[in-house]
């Protein structure tokens, strides 16, 4: 039996949902059930009623599912996967940072240890951070963490005067304002989309052509009909741009970005976390409790 139907028969005998982020190695993008940014899979982890859930994503993506899905079994099929912007920051140091801006709105990315989201009043992912920002009452100071250039992007367009937590993606910080001067004259005319994490500094955000979130990416491709596009974020998205329209070349900014994290899973640890059950991510219940409030927050938002 292939390794494909190995995964598929454990899914079925353990009920398992299978979830992978548009980052994921493309045979495991493929297998999934549902594949998609941070916000649709943690709605998808909600909706769905199997009792098993399998995190083809990195750790705070399944401490997130946890949180917000208790009574569920989730697994995480590589312990390696981490995220460099998720330990940015820990709750000691956001608890220092809150103790000097007292009565301050924390807003988290969701790039965060499930005790960070326990210190926090808002979560938020790439694709709603704007709106979630907007909605907080305008005399209150906000904090935002970790990622200083999503923070950044979300300042100028709410025009928030917001404190940005000094953290980065290693990945998304590779991409340099040159590279975009440079594609700008090798592709003339292509439009180059790009997510709020990318680096080093704001101007790489302020010369692209439309920044969205990696599920937004997804909805452009499908969308245009330029003949090619350059698109600035982990190269692993480039496998369903590519798949949702055939016609039109994709081509990664940066070919280097590829997230170490996001690769540690393959098929092999997939089948192996099924069939082992492991490994199994659990959450504090009072750290998961204060973690669901700016989780649930974020959802309904
Ligand atoms: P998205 O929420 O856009 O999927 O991004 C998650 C992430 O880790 C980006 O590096
Ligand atoms: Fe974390 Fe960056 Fe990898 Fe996303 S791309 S999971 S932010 S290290």
């Amino acid at each position: 039996m292939s390794l494909e139907d190995e995964i598929r028969q454990l899914k079925e005998e353990r009920r398992a949902v299978l979830l992978a982020h548009n980052y994921q190695r493309p045979e495991v993008q493929d297998l999934a059930d549902f594949v998609g940014d941070s916000l649709y899979l943690s709605r998808k982890a909600v909706e769905d009623d199997r009792p098993v859930i399998v995190f083809a994503g990195v750790r705070f993506m399944a401490e997130t599912a946890k949180i917000l899905n208790p009574n569920k079994t989730v697994l995480l099929p590589d312990l390696r996967a981490g995220c460099g912007l998720a330990d940015s920051i820990t709750a000691e140091q956001l608890r220092t940072w809150k103790e000097a801006h007292p009565g301050a709105v924390v807003v988290a990315y969701i790039n965060t240890s499930a005790e960070v989201k326990a210190e926090s009043d808002y979560c938020c992912t790439s694709s709603n951070a704007v709106k979630i920002v907007s909605q907080i009452p305008a005399d209150r100071e906000i904090l935002f963490l970790p990622d200083m250039f999503l923070g950044d992007y979300v300042r100028r367009r709410t025009g928030r005067a917001m404190h940005l937590w000094v953290g980065d993606c290693p990945v998304h910080t590779k991409m340099r304002p040159e590279q975009v001067d440079h594609a700008r004259i090798e592709h003339p005319g292509a439009p180059i989309v790009a997510h709020p994490e990318c680096g080093c500094t704001s101007r790489v955000l302020e010369s692209v052509d439309r920044i969205l979130s990696t599920d937004g990416m997804l909805r452009f491709a499908e969308e245009t009909r330029a003949p090619e596009v350059l698109v600035a974020t982990e190269v692993g998205i480039l496998h369903r741009m590519r798949r949702l329209n055939p016609t039109t070349r994709f081509l990664p900014l940066e070919p280097g970005a590829i997230c170490p994290y996001m690769k540690e899973t393959d098929l092999a640890d997939i089948r192996d976390s099924l069939r082992l059950g492991r490994w199994v991510i659990d959450v504090p219940p009072a750290t998961a409790d204060r973690a669901r409030r700016s989780l649930e927050r974020m959802i309904a938002a």
